[in-house]
């Protein structure tokens, strides 16, 4: 292998490997606006220039190529100097409005102006001024003074989505990007160019003004939006999901991830979601009173050991653990799983089946529900995932529904149940791979318990000879239990104590 020496490393790379590259496969961060490793190499910002021995001037790091023996410096006084310029060139005419930018706190203008920037500008005359607030379609707004025309978003609308909405117009000190359809994007993925801006030009109409993300907690977890699984990091704050953004997986996602699943979280912010436990009052469906959880625990239990019949009907968006439990407690009768199919499935990440846990459920021996049928247990996070009818059909005995709207009315007992930003779990994606869904300790309703402890005590309650199961002693059993139809799942720590994360996530902007 040839090798290059970075900043006294001596590293081996292969050929055709740029500097940036090598350095970032071995920890070496140099700072970058329009370098991305999923767009092509535009190598205009300048902001990554390094020193390179033998050569006059700095280079640029994101497009030269690693030679045997090149020796490279990127803290140097050559380095550091030719990144001010260019910080001070890039803050000749930013509008410095920090305060109310959303990108503030995890944007690379303030990072490397704090690493590299004057603290004083040189510039005596008028800044230039652009439009600002600018549409691009129904959910993201520009800046063009902000814009620091990295033209990451418009390599993003060319070479991935290949859908051509955006480009560089006007010269100089004009130029900005400009939306060259009309109003707005064909594309369904057009909201990634907000994460691919390293600055705050492009912001989320969602999102906007919701926070400082200093505030906000955020959990590495997976989209529920369909069966794909994209890989994400869900922000929230004082009970409620504020943002979704994608997470590297080049496996699953790559770096991206669709605008319906960055906004789908609706449900869990939703002001009719259950809240307390509930247990039917009289014969008269619908009439229920609210009670606490080992109440509504003992009264499930009796109810389930009352009830001549078992069988579950749940969302496909239930973890492999919850399934294979709700089987566990009332696996008499038929499994069946209920979920959403699209047509909008279109090749690269959005598929047909929206039931996130689709291949689990069928790996544990659910079957999808072709009609209405009775089952002993109900579990609804997303009504739209099991049509009315299929819940009628259930007339479940014990429910677990995330929206008050859901509540069967002549279920004896009814669960809050957690949405998806709130649980803990494993999920099998459309291609089989098995990846977790974590508990973000500020969404939600206060004191929800997890299903998946309310499961087990039911099941110990219906049963006083079993053993009690972990989490772990479940995910061991679910791992055998879908061994034989192909599905490996991996050794995944669940942290119920995980400490809180105010740090905005690395992987916003790469
Ligand atoms: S809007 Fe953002 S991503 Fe697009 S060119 Fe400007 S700075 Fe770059
Ligand atoms: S493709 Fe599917 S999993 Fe990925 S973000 Fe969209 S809805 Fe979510
Ligand atoms: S990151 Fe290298 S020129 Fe922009």
């Amino acid at each position: 292998m040839p090798k290059i020496t970075i900043d006294g490393r001596v590293l081996e790379f292969a050929p055709g490997q740029t500097i940036i590259q090598v350095a970032q496969a071995n920890g070496i961060e140099i700072p970058h606006y329009c370098y991305h490793p999923g767009l092509s190499v535009a190598g205009n910002c300048r902001i990554c220039m390094v020193e390179v021995e033998k050569t006059p001037k700095p280079q640029i790091a994101c497009y030269v190529q690693a030679t045997d023996g090149m020796v490279v410096h990127t803290k140097s006084a050559q380095a550091t100097e030719a990144r001010a310029g260019v910080m001070e060139m890039l803050l000749v005419n930013h509008p410095l409005d920090c305060p109310i930018c959303d990108q503030a706190g995890e944007c690379k203008l303030q990072d490397y102006a704090f690493d590299f920037g004057h603290p004083t500008t040189r510039t005596p005359v008028e800044k230039t001024h652009l439009p600002k607030n600018v549409p691009f379609g129904a959910k993201i707004v520009y800046d063009g003074e902000r814009c620091i025309k990295c033209t990451r978003c418009v390599r993003f609308t060319d070479e991935i989505t290949q859908t051509h909405e955006l480009s560089m117009g006007a010269r100089g000190d004009k130029e900005m990007v400009i939306m060259t359809s009309k109003g707005e994007f064909t594309t369904p993925y057009a909201m990634n160019i907000i994460d691919l801006c390293p600055v705050g030009a492009l912001t989320s109409k969602d999102f906007r003004f919701e926070s400082r993300v200093w505030f906000m907690d955020f959990t590495e977890s997976v989209c529920t939006g369909c069966a794909r699984g994209c890989n994400v990091t869900v922000g929230a704050r004082g009970g409620r999901v504020l943002r979704m953004t994608p997470r590297e997986n080049q496996d699953v996602n790559r770096w991206w991830m669709c605008d319906a699943g960055r906004l789908g979280y609706g449900h869990a912010n939703a002001p009719t979601r259950l809240t307390t436990p509930r247990v039917r009052t009289s014969a008269r469906a619908g009439e229920f009173a609210e009670v606490g959880w080992e109440d509504a625990i003992d009264a499930a239990v009796e109810a389930l050991r009352d009830a001549a019949r078992g069988g579950v009907l749940a969302d496909a968006g239930a973890t492999l653990e919850e399934l294979f439990l709700l089987k566990a407690v009332a696996g008499r009768g038929d499994l069946k799983y209920a979920s959403r199919v699209g047509q909008d499935e279109d090749g690269f990440l959005i598929v047909n089946e929206k039931g996130a846990n689709q291949r689990g459920a069928e790996a544990l021996g659910f079957a999808r529900a072709a009609a209405p049928a009775p089952a002993a247990l109900l579990f609804v996070e997303r009504g739209d995932a099991v049509p009315k009818a299929l819940r009628d059909g259930a007339d479940p005995v014990v429910a677990f529904v995330t929206d008050g709207a859901d509540v069967p009315p002549t279920a004896r007992v009814v669960f809050p149940l957690p949405t998806w930003a709130e649980r803990d779990g494993l999920l099998a994606n459309v291609d089989g791979i098995v990846q977790p869904i974590r508990r973000c300790r500020a969404a939600g309703p206060r004191d929800l318990r997890a299903p998946l402890e309310v499961l087990e005590e039911i099941r110990l309650g219906l049963d006083a000879a079993a053993t009690p199961w972990t989490h772990a002693d479940v995910v061991a059993a679910v791992r055998g239990a879908v061994a034989p139809a192909g599905l490996a799942v991996p050794e995944v720590e669940f942290a119920p104590a995980a400490p809180r994360t105010v740090a905005a996530p690395a992987s916003r902007t790469r």
